[in-house]
């Protein structure tokens, strides 16, 4: 079997409440709904994908619990491939506690769980799916370990490949620049990586330029409602691709959209010009912040107008 994306990543349960405003540290305040969703960045990603209608694998790690469970019947309604969809009984499924403000803005601790335990020997194991899929897909909810990995395996055999910075860490290892085709974070990840402060599309440009040095071919930020900034290694200078102001009611997951739907165009439309990829991405990502939850918002091919496949 052969798949045009391929996610390694993680998987989470979204605890997520509702409330006027975020809490400070010690204190209680009243929210006023709360659900259950499906989360965790890579399974966000690798649905969003799934979605727009390319054919999807996820290689992850879940408990062999409840919540694991319901996981992989979650990624066969979503027509994920699911047999290398792992459980183990060493460590829970992987959960988010979510706070939404009033403004659709959030603030997540994640555990990640038995997403840490996904390494090299399940990789192997996925060894063909990676070598053969169009793309590859990783962010750092799993050991980061294993998203170089399979980054490395994926490039090594000629596999586009994305990769995510997220949640961002201060001192990553310089190797995951060199194996990745799209780098693509958001402000504050870039802010992180660079130790550059990122808060407008000038920035943006300074930040790229600095993130494309250390060996990425392109590196997009996204910048919420500005869009995103594209730079690409054989152009000098990165471009702006705005975006059209929407009401935004739930952002969490939102960049997830935006990387699934850039997944998919790099594995449907190859050679589509990036930037021409990131604004469609972009619309994508839009429609998904004007709706409550992660996935619930993802909007599928027949949600979406005609000209975006
Ligand atoms: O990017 C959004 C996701 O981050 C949520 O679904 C949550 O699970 C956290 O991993
Ligand atoms: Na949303």
């Amino acid at each position: 079997k052969t798949f045009d994306v391929v996610v390694v990543g993680s998987c989470m349960t979204d605890l997520v409440s509702q409330a006027p405003r975020l809490p400070k540290a010690g204190e209680t305040i009243r929210g006023h709904k709360f659900f259950i969703g499906f989360g965790g960045k890579g399974a966000n990603q690798c649905i969003q994908a799934a979605r727009l209608g390319v054919k999807t694998a996820m290689i992850c790690k879940v408990g062999k619990d409840f919540f694991g469970d319901n996981y992989i019947q979650n990624f066969k309604d979503n027509d994920v491939h699911t047999d290398f969809v792992w459980q183990t009984s060493d460590a829970a499924t992987g959960a988010a506690s979510i706070t939404v403000n009033d403004a659709g803005e959030n603030a997540i601790v994640i555990v990640a769980g038995a997403n840490m335990r996904l390494g090299e020997e399940e990789l192997q194991q996925a060894l063909t799916a990676i070598r053969k899929a169009k793309v590859l897909v990783c962010q750092l909810e799993i050991s980061s370990q294993t998203s170089l990995r399979a980054l490395q395996m994926a490039h090594d055999n000629k596999v586009r490949t994305i990769f995510n910075p997220a949640p961002a860490v201060p001192d990553l290892d310089f190797g995951f620049y060199r194996v990745s085709d799209v780098f693509c974070c958001n402000e504050s990840e870039a802010e992180l990586l660079t130790g550059y402060s990122v808060n407008n599309v000038e920035d943006a440009h300074h930040a790229a330029q600095e993130l494309l040095r250390r060996g990425c071919t392109a590196v997009i930020i996204t910048l919420g409602p500005q869009g995103c900034v594209v730079l690409k290694a054989q152009d000098k200078t990165s471009t702006h691709v705005p975006s059209t102001a929407v009401k935004a009611v739930d952002t969490t997951g939102a960049g997830d959209s935006f990387i699934g739907a850039l997944a998919f165009y790099l594995a449907h439309h190859p050679d589509m010009p990036l930037e021409e990829m990131a604004r469609r991405a972009n619309q994508v990502a839009a429609v998904s912040v004007q709706a409550v939850g992660t996935q619930t918002s993802f909007p599928f091919k027949r949600d979406l107008p005609a000209d975006l496949f």
